[in-house]
């Protein structure tokens, strides 16, 4: 088999460090070797540092980063109570999808692209609605914007509201403290900023979420995901048992991951990507491309949408990258499609050498259109 190389510069996935590339081809181990509950502890613990935790709830979830989303709503949901979601972009709109399959009573609360909700605006929300669980991504990949979760765990617990975010494009990539900020279901993706291969999905619950969990009055409707199942091949319960086979490779992948993240340092990594996003915006700026988020406070270091001036056609520019240098950018997603391009800053990606090429890609494209 013969796979072609390119720079995957777009929203993810991201190039896969060399490191974890070997790691994931390491040999086979069974359910319960010793080596094997050996790397499943050291993965909760580097996923404990990387989220900022102290939860004992926290594992891989098998599937890509929608596990995380099908496993939050399913768990701390049940069918009639309400759930506000904040609908951003493509990521909101799909929790939204999700949380009515399971019945949920769904306040949707659409918000103009590229705008961050304010901590005044959810405190209203709750005290309005009183959801049983508030849905918010940290970080909307598909327009690049980033909410400051710091305060909002503290008020939705003042009206008993769960607390679920979507990390799987931000972890990694922005600060991030789940215990400080009290969030009670957190969920990360392994392709974004780990540069990991998708397939393994950190998953976290509070004490507060499993007394849920634990308390339900239904089952949890997704057989796979019921996380009292899952719970027990991670010792969460001190008795392990299996519930599905794990994905064993991908297992060493992420905790491969982990060790890069903690062998950098995780403020190192953040400021990384933040300096990655400083450095991009300089060269873009300078070709006279806008930001689709106005407020630099709420630029996604690692995902940046930037509009499409007028009589640009968006997708002459991508495939110029593509075939000049096999760089990958991506377009936007419904409904912006060729409205933005999106650039990810993704782990191994986030290097000067990239940022450098993603500018001069764009200005070679842009001056082949005529544009000044
Ligand atoms: C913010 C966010 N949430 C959820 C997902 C879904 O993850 P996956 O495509 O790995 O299932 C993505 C993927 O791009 C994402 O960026």
């Amino acid at each position: 088999m013969q796979v072609p190389r390119k720079i995957l510069m777009g929203g993810g996935p991201t190039n896969v460090h060399p490191r974890i590339l070997s790691a994931q081809s390491l040999p086979m181990l069974g359910y319960f070797q010793e080596p094997l509950l050996a790397i499943m502890d050291e993965i909760q613990d580097g996923l404990r540092y990387l989220m900022q935790t102290e939860s004992r709830y926290i594992c891989l979830l098998g599937a890509s980063g929608h596990a995380g989303m099908e496993a939050g709503i399913a768990n701390l949901l049940e069918p009639g109570e309400k759930i506000v979601i904040i609908n951003q972009g493509v990521w909101g709109w799909k929790a939204a999808q999700m949380a009515r399959r399971y019945r949920g009573d769904v306040v949707e609360v659409c918000k103009e692209p590229g705008v961050a909700c304010t901590l005044e605006e959810l405190e209203e929300l709750l005290a309005t609605h009183k959801p049983a669980v508030l849905f918010i991504c940290q970080g909307e990949s598909s327009t690049g914007t980033l909410n400051d979760l710091s305060g909002l765990g503290q008020a939705c617990h003042q009206h008993n509201t769960l607390l679920l975010v979507d990390a799987v494009c931000s972890i990694a990539g922005s600060p991030l403290f789940t215990d400080a900020w009290d969030i009670d279901c957190l969920y990360a993706g392994a392709q974004k900023c780990l540069s990991a291969p998708p397939g393994a999905t950190p998953f976290m619950m509070s004490e507060r979420a499993i007394h849920k969990l634990q308390n339900r009055r239904q089952p949890v409707a997704c057989y796979l995901f019921d996380m009292e199942l899952n719970g027990r091949y991670w010792n969460w319960w001190q008795e392990r048992s299996v519930h599905n086979t794990g994905l064993i490779t991908n297992w060493y992948a992420m905790r491969e991951a982990l060790a890069i993240v903690a062998d950098e340092g995780l403020a190192a990594v953040w400021q990384r990507h933040s300096d990655m996003h400083h450095m991009l915006w300089q060269g873009l700026g300078q070709l006279g491309l806008q930001p689709l988020v106005k407020d630099p406070a709420h630029r996604l270091p690692c995902v940046n949408a930037i509009q499409v001036p007028p009589g640009v056609d968006a997708r002459a520019v991508i495939d110029y990258a593509m075939k000049t240098y096999s760089l990958e950018i991506a377009t936007g997603l419904p409904p912006l499609n060729t409205a933005i391009w999106r650039i990810g800053l993704l782990g191994y990606n986030a290097a000067p050498h990239n940022v450098a090429l993603v500018t001069t890609a764009f200005r070679e494209a842009l001056q082949e259109q005529g544009y000044a």
